[in-house]
């Protein structure tokens, strides 16, 4: 028999497996906004957003409610064997958050099981086997989402063999071009012919196309518009545009994998909208029901609708508990204007940091878009001047957390500190995290 521990008392951290890789060991009861609070009433700043999630703050109490009310009166109603109004109404308002179209969509659990199920959609509405994902790009952990992932080897390192058919394209990241360090907007002008580009993200993508594999048995490429795990790397504004033309050249899909960066993160809906680009299929999850387990695509009908009935399912997938947080976080983003906040307070945080980065050597870059903003560490001292500093990424991390302020790292070297506000955040909060990332650099050295 299991020795369970008495009522009440509350198991040591112990019992938790260490798979689950540990940022803190807090432990907490509660949170509200922007802050969590511990069990010992400790209060936290939390610009992690439990992983880009919570972008409607924790526990929200609209989201509390309608979560709170669908469960007192139905908790699963599984998709093939009935309707319910939480789902019919989501999938309806999903038709309508993205320009262009028109859209149809597709619900899941999680972001692994959006993208596996982008992947599935693009290879039978093409009738082809290939996807090509990009260097650096963070999809999942399942077999096939962490074989489409390049960001670091301890997501796929141990579990091979992987699905076949995946190739890699090179993102741009301009600040570590092989070149020389440089905006993207430079990076931008110099792609309008593509001509003395030190990033050559579309040579090195039509080299692939020549060298490796035949553009007419690519099913889909698969992007994210903002890296993530990857290292937050914002690319030039003319890269999801150009990257639309090939696809477009070769009947190839482009699948967005908006998990990270949707449901108003960089400071529009989707950040696909910063460049206008239509991708044919979108993915997300985090950010759609405020916490609640939830993911799902966005596609073109036309592509929708080449899955046969049964070709593709779950048990859970568009769970009505879920579906209520889904319809209350859309409310809320909506009505209390957090794609703006985002926005505006993504600014102010990346201006704070473009500050800080002036007075530490070894912040090499400050970046973001909207509230999805980073700061990468280098060795100044070392080879050209980039060479990655996990440690002192790591010192900067502890540091906050000393100060209780919960950011997170990112990057292949984790060489990158990664802020993900919710967008319900404060000016006086962002004043906050800087002076304490401000005092977290001088401590750790910076
Ligand atoms: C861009 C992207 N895609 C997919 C995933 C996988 O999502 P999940 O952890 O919900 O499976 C993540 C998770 O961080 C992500 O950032």
């Amino acid at each position: 028999m299991v020795d369970t521990p008495a009522r009440g008392i509350v198991p040591s951290t112990d019992v938790v497996p260490p798979v689950w890789g540990r940022i803190t060991n807090i432990v907490v009861e509660r949170g509200e906004g922007s802050w969590l609070i511990t069990t010992d009433g400790e209060r936290y700043l939390d610009y992690s957003s439990g992983i880009g999630v919570t972008n409607t703050g924790h526990a929200h109490p609209r989201v509390a409610a309608a979560v709170a009310a669908q469960a007192a009166k139905l908790l699963h109603g599984q998709q093939n064997i009935v309707y319910h109004e939480q789902g019919l109404r989501l999938y309806q308002r999903l038709q309508g958050l993205l320009p262009g179209g028109p859209w149809g969509a597709f619900l899941a659990n999680s972001g692994a099981e959006a993208v596996e199920a982008a992947v599935k959609l693009a290879r039978v509405a093409t009738h082809r086997p290939v996807i090509v994902a990009f260097r650096g790009g963070f999809h999942g952990r399942t077999a096939q989402t962490m074989a489409l992932t390049s960001a670091k080897n301890v997501y796929r390192g141990d579990f091979e063999p992987l699905p076949g058919s995946v190739y890699f394209a090179d993102y741009p990241y301009c600040y570590r071009a092989p070149v020389a360090v440089h905006d993207p907007t430079a990076c931008d002008a110099a792609c309008a012919s593509c001509a003395g580009c030190s990033c050559d993200w579309e040579g090195r993508l039509e080299e692939l196309l020549h060298t490796l594999v035949y553009p007419e048995h690519v099913a889909a490429f698969i992007v994210e518009p903002v890296l993530g795990e990857g290292g937050y790397v914002v690319p030039p504004v003319g890269f999801l545009p150009r990257l639309r033309e090939i696809a477009d050249r070769h009947g190839i899909l482009l699948i967005a994998d908006e998990v990270q960066t949707g449901f108003g993160r960089t400071g529009r809906f989707f950040a696909v909208e910063h460049s206008g680009v239509e991708p044919d299929i979108l993915t997300f999850a985090k950010g759609v029901a405020s916490g609640l387990p939830l993911s799902g695509i966005i596609a073109k009908q036309e592509i929708l609708r080449t899955w046969r009935p049964s070709a593709h399912g779950g048990t859970y997938g568009g769970n009505v508990v879920s579906c209520a947080a889904a319809n209350a976080t859309i409310d809320v983003i909506e009505e209390e204007g957090l794609v703006a906040n985002a926005a505006e307070r993504g600014a102010q945080l990346l201006a704070g940091l473009r500050a800080l980065k002036a007075r530490h050597r070894t912040v090499g870059d400050a970046r973001g878009l909207g509230l999805m903003v980073a700061l990468e560490f280098v060795k100044p001292d070392d080879g050209d001047g980039r060479v990655p500093n996990p440690e002192m990424t790591k010192a900067v991390v502890a540091e906050a957390l000393k100060r209780k302020l919960i950011v997170l790292t990112a990057g292949s070297h984790v060489q990158v500190m990664r802020i993900i506000p919710p967008l319900v955040t404060t000016a006086d909060e962002v004043g906050l995290a800087l002076r304490i990332l401000g005092e977290s650099l001088e401590a750790a050295g910076a």
